[in-house]
This record gives structure tokens, sequence and C-alpha cells, in this order.
């Protein structure tokens, strides 16, 4: 496959998908990755990413100058370009003022890369550094107000400073395509089809007639994660379901439905609502409200797997973002809330890992899943965070409240979902505030709690802005959720982005 070296951009998922997109398996590597182990990898092409650092500074992260020696072709993009034309000879300065968004590039000379590209398109430049003169051997092949595209064709190395994987560089994919197919000679051989096939065998290899517990929690990951190894080897699998008490409404009963009924999984559900909310009680403050229920959570799954006499593999959806994340070179900086996800369980549980999804991105677990026979609206649901409606009740957790808020998050996404709206939004749901105001119901002063109405849109929940959802559609979500849901008469909508405001309230 073609391998991306990591140097830390936010853009780095989107070139791996954008080719696999063209059927061309392509993964992510930290750029600090030895040399032999890439090669043993046996890469078709290798990508230089961009990245925050500058060639210049004094720990600038760099790759072995053999790398390009190996008669691989190479593509270096934006920080991946100074960086081969810092380590080839040539010269990157600091920028005046770098460029930032949209810019008008043009080709000098075209070559392999740029065949069949406009001579003038559009392109998304996000840089401060520029390469003032080119390696030898180099030509210059385009330019935006800097130098932006060169290539020593004979040595199959080709660098662009604009990123080609963002869709606002119009011609961005065609580029692409030209160094997968024409520069690197890949041939199309990744189809979620036959990844299905593949796993499935190597999951019955690796698990032979031992038992595998898997945590369901109805989500998309864990789902689709259950659905196949349930293809594999059907009732060695065994999952366990924690209905925390804290889930939406009838979550439990769906998944039984769902998963147990339709799909004949195997599903053990424990009921252990009213553990979480006794522990629960008494706290308010976010994080410790997180960890209660992190804690709790993995209690409860420690208990109900060691009932399972006999089991070896403890299964998981961690999916290809999540490895990626954890190899990253930003580092934890960018984690912000402690993000206890259902499903990080202690090391000291002695099982094997079982992760099958572990080399998707989000949407090819869709379509995998689509693929497996789980209908549309499971495989697109809305991501739910671990703590639940824990974090979504302000402050003190009680039963009537979380009673509440189903009631009310239930109506929403029901109208959204009638409306065709939900799958034009990232994440939607219901917040109660600990805040009670005054209002009126027939001849009566009611004095309740007060609802905010929360959609987000966003590509990687890192930033978001707030869904422009149309007046109506709000008119009538509030309408019904003060009519029908008592213990609200109020309703809000959110119409903060994110940053500084984060998704979730608590
Ligand atoms: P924020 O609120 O940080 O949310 O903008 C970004 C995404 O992360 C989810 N989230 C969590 N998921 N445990 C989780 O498993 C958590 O504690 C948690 N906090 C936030 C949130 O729902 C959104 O998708």
């Amino acid at each position: 496959g073609i391998i991306i070296l990591d140097f830390g951009s936010q853009y780095n998922q989107l070139i791996a998908r954008r080719i696999r997109d063209l059927g061309v398996y392509s993964e992510v590597l930290p750029f600090h990755t030895p040399l032999k182990e890439i090669l043993d990898k046996n890469p078709l092409g290798i990508i230089l990413s961009g990245g925050p650092s500058s060639v210049n500074a004094e720990n600038a992260h760099l790759v072995e100058q053999e790398l390009f020696e190996q008669n691989i072709p190479i593509l270096g993009i934006c920080y991946g370009m100074q960086l081969t034309t810092h380590l080839l000879g040539g010269k990157v300065k600091k920028g005046e003022k770098g460029e930032y968004g949209k810019a008008k590039f043009q080709i000098e000379k075209t070559n392999e890369l740029l065949l069949g590209i406009s001579r003038f398109s559009t392109v998304w430049m996000s840089h401060f550094d520029e390469v003032e003169k080119v390696p030898e051997g180099f030509t210059v092949n385009g330019n935006t107000d800097v130098i932006s595209a060169i290539s020593d064709e004979s040595r199959k190395i080709y660098c662009v400073q604009f990123h080609p994987e963002v869709s606002h560089t119009e011609e961005g994919a065609k580029m692409l395509e030209n160094f997968v197919f024409k520069i690197c000679n890949a041939e199309v051989n990744w189809r979620l089809t036959n990844y299905i096939d593949q796993t499935v065998e190597e999951i019955r290899e690796k698990v032979g007639d031992q038992k595998v517990i898997l945590g369901l929690s109805g989500g998309v990951d864990s789902s689709v994660a259950a659905v196949l190894i349930h293809k594999a080897i059907g009732d060695q699998l065994t999952c366990i379901f924690v209905d925390t008490g804290l889930l939406r409404k009838d979550e439990a009963r769906k998944v039984m439905e769902n998963y147990g009924e339709h799909f004949h999984l195997n599903i053990k559900l424990i009921d252990a609502s009213e553990r979480f909310l006794n522990r629960l009680k008494g706290t308010s403050d976010p994080e410790e409200k997180r960890k209660i229920i992190g804690n709790e959570f993995v209690a409860v799954f420690d208990e109900e797997s060691h009932k399972i006499e006999g089991a070896k593999f403890l299964a998981q959806g961690t999916i290809y973002p999540d490895v990626i994340e954890s190899q990253s070179v930003k580092g934890p900086s960018a984690v912000i809330k402690s993000h206890h996800n259902v499903g990080g369980l202690p090391e000291e549980m002695d099982f094997q890992l079982l992760e099958p999804l572990r080399e998707l991105f989000k949407d090819e677990v869709r379509k995998v899943g689509e693929e497996l026979g789980i209908p549309h609206h499971l495989v697109y649901r809305h991501p739910f965070p671990g703590p639940g409606l824990g974090i979504r009740i302000l402050g003190e957790v009680s039963e009537e409240k979380v009673k509440i808020l189903q009631e009310a998050d239930d109506i929403f996404i029901q109208e959204l979902y009638k409306n065709n709206l939900y799958e034009k939004v990232s994440q939607a749901f219901v917040v109660l505030l600990p805040v009670k105001s005054v209002g009126v119901m027939g001849d009566e002063r009611t004095y309740e709690y007060t609802a905010v109405v929360r959609s987000a849109n966003t590509v990687d929940f890192m930033t978001a802005e707030f869904s422009k959802l149309p007046w109506d559609f709000l008119e009538k979500v509030s309408n019904r959720i003060i009519n029908e849901v008592r213990g609200i008469n109020r309703v809000a909508y959110d119409i903060s982005s994110k940053p500084p405001a984060t998704i979730e309230w608590e």
C-alpha cells in the first residue's frame, strides 16, 4: 500500500481516507518509524505529511536521509515539501506572512503528478515557511505566491506546498490519483467485502474454539465489531451490555431487539442502573462524575466477564483513528476532557485483545456494518459519550432527571429523523439544566426545569459549529417537549461553536 508518515498535520487521516477511497490500501505511521520497519511493509509509495514544525527549528521532525534513496516514489505535502527540500540540499526560509486558505495555483511546467490538471486552479494552503531554493536536480512545476510544486522525476520525488487532500483544492483528488496509479503503479486492492471475508478468516484462526467477550454499547463501533465476530465464531461470542441507567430512552430494549433477536447475538443484559445512580448521589462536578461512571463501569464489566467461564479474548471496537491518535506526535495536549470511552478497560484483565476494526476509518466501519446487514439507521447513529446522560444532566444526577431528559431527547431525535435532518447534523441531543424557571400552563403557574437543545456539525469533533436548524423545526421540537414532558417548561437552543464551547455541556 501507500504509507503516510505523520508529522502532525490535522489533515493526515484525510490523506489516508482519500487513498483508500481510490481502492488502495494506505496507512499512517509516526514520522520517526525506523526506515527498516517502513521498508518491511513494501510500500508502493510514501507520502510525507504536513505538520506544525519548521525544518529550521532546533528539534525539527526529520526522517532518515536514506528514505529518499530507496527508489520508492515520494510525495511531500506542505511540511513534507519543506523537509524534502531541506534534506536534499535546497533552502527553506521563514515566510513573510504565510498563506492560509485558498490560493491561485499556476502550473509552469507539468509533470506526472500534475497530468490533466488545469493550468490555473484553486488550492488550499496552510503554511508559514516557504521553499527559497530547490535542491539540485529539482524542477519548479508551479507557483502560488511562493514556489508550490517541485519534482525530480528521475528520482520519482514530487512535492506540493498546498494540501491536495482537502476538498478546497479543486483538482487535488486528481493529483492523489496520479500519484497512486501513475507514479506508484498501485492496483485497486482495497475492497470492504474482501475485508470482511479476510477478517472473518483471521478471527477464526486466532480464536480457534476459545470464548470471546465484548462490551456492547449499542454504538456503531462495538455493534459492527460484535456482528462481524459473530459471523466468524457464532455463539463463542458473548456480549455484555451494561445498562448504566444513563442511556437514551429504551436503549437496552432496542439493543436486545436489534442485535439479540435480529442478529441472534448472545447478549447478557446487566441492569446496573441502581448501582450507578447510587454512586452518583451527591456529586455534581463533571470530571468527578466521569470518574465515578468510568470506574463503576469497569467494576461491573469485570464482575460479569468473570462469570463467563474460560473466556480468553476481549473484543473491542477500536477503530483506525483511535490507533493513529494513540501513536500521534501531537500527544495528549489535544485532549481537553478526560474521555473515558466505555470500553477502556484495565490492563490487568487477563485477556487477549481482539480488535477486528483496528484498520478501518469510521465511514469504512459503517460500510462494513451495512454490508453485514445492520440497518442503515443503526450504522449512521450519532456518537454517544460513555458517561451518557450523566454528563448531560448538569450538576447532580437523579432518577427523576434521567427520565425527564430521556423523554425530551427522544422527542428531539424523533423529529430529526421525521424531518430528514438526522444525518445532516453530526451530533444532536438535549441537555437538562439544574435551573428552574417560571411558566404558565392553563391557569397554573409552573416552576420547572430548562432544557437545552444542542446540535453540532463537525468533521472531526475537534472543532464544530452549531447546526443552523430551521426555525419552524425548532418550534415544533420546543412545543412538543414542553407539552409532552412533565418537568420541563422552557427550551433553549445552543448557538455556540467549538471552540471555545465544547459540544457537550460538561
Ligand atoms: P466535546 O464536548 O469535548 O465532545 O466537544 C467531543 C466529542 O466527544 C464526546 N465526549 C465523550 N465521549 N466520554 C466519551 O466517550 C466522555 O467523557 C466524553 N465527553 C465528550 C462528545 O459526545 C463529542 O462527540
